[in-house]
């Protein structure tokens, strides 16, 4: 694992991380229903833990000697609350998935302190995954 492979890897990250915000900024405007409120407090309450992962990987990539990515991943398009809580957890699940095997690579390049905050955004990511998959089990329609 060498140090640009390392930088364009998180600068992957960081266009998820953009992605992500402005996917659930996005859908908390769009929610509709009985449950409107609820959804958009949740959706809207996920968007400082993906800011602060966005920050964390703009700084490091900055740190290693790198350029931080000003694009975001394209949002997937979702009409109804039930699709819109589907792409929320696919997108969750790609990112434990992806911080998973980013802590495994961060700790082959040697740096012990991105490989534990990379695991420590797993945890927090395995939690927004988690919640969403809990609404969405007995979602009615
Ligand atoms: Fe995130
Ligand atoms: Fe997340």
């Amino acid at each position: 694992m060498d140090k640009k492979t390392m930088i364009d890897l998180l600068n992957e990250d960081l266009a998820g991380e953009f992605s992500a915000i402005i996917q659930y900024v996005t859908y908390a405007a769009k929610a509709t229903g009985p449950y409107r409120p609820q959804l958009s407090a949740f959706f809207l309450a996920e968007v400082g833990d993906e800011q602060g992962h966005a920050q964390f990987l703009a700084n490091k990539i900055v740190a290693l000697g790198g350029k931080p990515t000003t694009r975001a991943r394209e949002v997937p398009p979702a009409q109804t609350n039930r699709e819109m809580l589907e792409a929320v957890l696919a997108a969750e699940r790609r990112a434990v998935k992806d911080y998973t095997e980013r802590a495994r690579q961060a700790d082959e390049f040697g740096d012990k302190g991105l490989a534990v905050q990379l695991e420590d955004m797993v945890r927090e990511e395995s939690t927004h995954s988690e919640e969403t998959e809990r609404i969405l089990r007995d979602w009615p329609l």
